[in-house]
């Protein structure tokens, strides 16, 4: 039981959870989380449909003079199943729609060949990328049968939380330089870091940062939250890697991307006696009288 609780205290771990206001999607692992396409080509290329395809492909229901996009995706992706082949076969079909190069005969006997007209080689090819990664049926709102790829959405989730977490980070550190870790206490707080990812903004996304033993109250794991920081800490003490996770939460995309301690952290969150100097906790405990997040350690490896 001791040990239990030792090494509960061992490490912090945080979560920085991220809600994005979407519709249902089923939850699903995480594989590969390189992002292939950068969120700078993801809002390029959305704009690029919006403006050269979606008259005719639009994405809601309705009056349709063209098959949905992520239905042309479908269909590619199952002849074309690598980046490469992908978007040179999209590429090829859209600078000449021609007879012979029809995949989609059905869509052609119902609306006709896709017209042709004048588009930028490079423009279709980035549009191309972004269809063979894009998570089309969640980015248009969909309603389809094929509602299992989150993998998307735990990369944006993770690139956003990375940068509001660097974004904070940078404003830590340049405080503690200037002013000592005591000075720095007031510039801990992430609502304060607008999100100014266009990404983030366009999916509604909010960033929050959560702990199970919480400095500031507001910033307390709820019961989803505090079920991945269990769990994370107990894939550490396996020794393995740990991984964020995306679920729905009431209709919602969750993403969790979980913080680990460093060194710079134990200035404010270490062990009251040894780490914290004492003008700085003393700073700490006037702001946040109730206090949790001390005794943190480093991860240790
Ligand atoms: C003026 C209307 C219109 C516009 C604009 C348009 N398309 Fe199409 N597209 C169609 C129609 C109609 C079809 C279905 C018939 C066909 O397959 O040719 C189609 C089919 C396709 C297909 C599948 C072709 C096949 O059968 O194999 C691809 C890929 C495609 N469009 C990509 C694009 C892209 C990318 C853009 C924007 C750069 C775009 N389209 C803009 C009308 C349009
Ligand atoms: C200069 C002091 C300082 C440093 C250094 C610091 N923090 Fe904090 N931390 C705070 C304060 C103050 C808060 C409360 C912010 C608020 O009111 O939202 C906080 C809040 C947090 C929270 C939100 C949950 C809670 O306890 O309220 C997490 C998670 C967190 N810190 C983790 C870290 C990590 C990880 C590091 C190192 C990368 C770090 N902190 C470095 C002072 C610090």
């Amino acid at each position: 039981m001791t040990n239990f609780i030792r090494i509960a205290m061992f490490f912090s771990i945080a979560s920085v959870s991220l809600v994005s206001c979407s519709e249902n999607k089923t939850d699903n692992d995480t594989e590969d989380l390189t992002p292939k396409i950068t969120l700078q080509e993801k809002e390029t290329a959305v704009q690029l449909l919006e403006k050269n395809c979606y008259s005719c492909h639009t994405p809601n229901q309705g009056a349709r003079l063209a098959p949905p996009m992520f239905k042309v995706k479908d269909h590619y992706i199952d002849e074309f199943d690598t980046e490469e082949k992908f978007i040179e076969a999209i590429t090829f079909f859209v600078l000449n729609p021609n007879e012979e190069n029809v995949r989609m005969p059905g869509a052609k006997n119902k609306f006709g060949l896709m017209p042709k007209s004048v588009f930028n080689e490079a423009n279709v090819k980035l549009i191309a990328k972004y269809l063979f990664y894009a998570d089309m049926e969640a980015d248009f709102d969909e309603q389809s049968s094929h509602p299992n790829d989150t993998s998307n959405y735990l990369e944006i989730g993770k690139e956003i939380a990375l940068t509001t977490k660097s974004a904070l980070g940078k404003q830590l550190f340049a405080a503690i330089e200037k002013s000592g870790a005591h000075g720095a206490v007031e510039f801990c707080n992430i609502e304060a870091i607008p999100i100014t990812d266009s990404m983030a903004v366009a999916l509604n996304t909010k960033v929050k940062r959560v702990s199970d033993l919480p400095r500031n109250p507001n910033n307390k794991a709820n019961e989803m939250e505090s079920t991945f920081i269990d769990e994370v800490r107990n894939t550490i003490l396996k020794g393995e890697e740990v991984k964020p996770k995306l679920q729905i939460v009431n209709g919602k995309r969750v993403g969790y991307y979980p913080i680990l301690t460093n060194g710079m952290c134990l200035q404010c969150h270490g062990n009251p006696e040894t780490q914290i100097e004492s003008i700085t906790l003393s700073k700490i405990q006037s702001l946040y009288p109730k206090d949790l997040a001390i005794g943190y350690s480093r991860k240790s490896n």
